[in-house]
């Protein structure tokens, strides 16, 4: 039985991220600029992702003021209850820029520090993807209502196909860039969908076989994380880790094992 507690994390979450979504998709403007950079020239923010996230954190806060929060736009509370918003509000901000419909809302909430509620909305896709820890992982779709996810059967890692994104900053590109040469022969392919919340979510419902990235940050994977795992995918960093800034890999189970030696061998990591 769902906690009541988590399920009211959930319901507040999924609540969050229909409305932000909505903001998104309903609310572009046509002459979307960028309002500032971060990490890099490439690395961009728009009045959109910080407009979503303070929708979202108001509407949590309401509900729930006694809550900390980290959020990439940059909520930041210590919180009293236990339980804390880790927020991506515009997860693929370059898809959204360019008008490309891969992007996602990721609301992800922590008990102290594990994850235990984690919403992916895509609304490009009408598509929003859930779990609570211990509950399954769950995607509704605007056409075939709610479904139970669970992820791939395992190809031989030469049939898989594999996801993966690139960091803003060059020199790390580069090296991600020397990474990915040398997996592409021993995989089917691999792809740059340029969500990472939603490339977890694909690994969840069986879309994708596995996923890796060097230099994500907590709000882009607590969610989705979640959600892989729920679904029955294998997730960590390097070898015997949990997912971290230094790495993240997911995968279903069969592929996620090689994939990790694999990116152990090439020095896909980072400290
Ligand atoms: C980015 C996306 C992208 C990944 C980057 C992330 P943002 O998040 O998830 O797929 O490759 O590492 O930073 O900047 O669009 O929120
Ligand atoms: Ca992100
Ligand atoms: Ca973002």
């Amino acid at each position: 039985m769902t906690d009541p507690l988590h399920s009211d994390l959930l319901d507040l979450a999924q609540e969050a991220a229909r409305r932000a979504g909505a903001l998104l998709k309903d609310g572009r403007p046509a002459d979307l600029a960028v309002a500032r950079t971060k990490s890099s020239p490439i690395d961009v923010v728009t009045e959109m992702d910080i407009a979503a996230e303070k929708l979202i954190t108001d509407l949590i806060s309401e509900h729930r003021p006694d809550d900390g929060f980290l959020g990439e736009e940059g909520a930041s509370t210590e919180g009293t209850s236990g339980i804390r918003w880790v927020i991506d509000p515009l997860d693929g901000t370059v898809n959204y820029l360019y008008g490309l419909p891969t992007w996602a809302v990721s609301v992800a909430a922590e008990q102290d520090g594990e994850t235990v509620v984690g919403v992916v909305a895509a609304p490009m896709r009408g598509e929003t993807f859930h779990a609570v820890r211990g509950g399954g992982a769950w995607a509704t779709g605007a056409w075939d209502g709610e479904r139970r996810l669970a992820c791939r059967p395992a190809p031989p890692l030469e049939q898989a196909l594999v996801s993966t994104g690139f960091n803003y900053v060059a020199e790390v590109r580069t090296h991600q860039a020397d990474v990915a040469r040398k997996l592409i022969p021993l995989l089917r392919d691999i792809r740059r969908g340029g969500s990472a919340a939603v490339d977890l979510c694909d690994v969840a419902a069986g879309r994708l076989d596995g996923y890796y990235e060097r230099g994500l940050h907590p709000w882009d994977l607590a969610a989705g994380d979640l959600i892989a795992r729920e679904a029955g995918a294998l997730t960590g960093g390097r070898p015997g880790e949990r997912p971290a800034h230094g790495l993240t890999v997911a995968g279903t189970p069969g592929v996620f094992e090689p994939l990790q030696r694999l990116l152990e061998d090439f020095g896909a990591w980072h400290d």
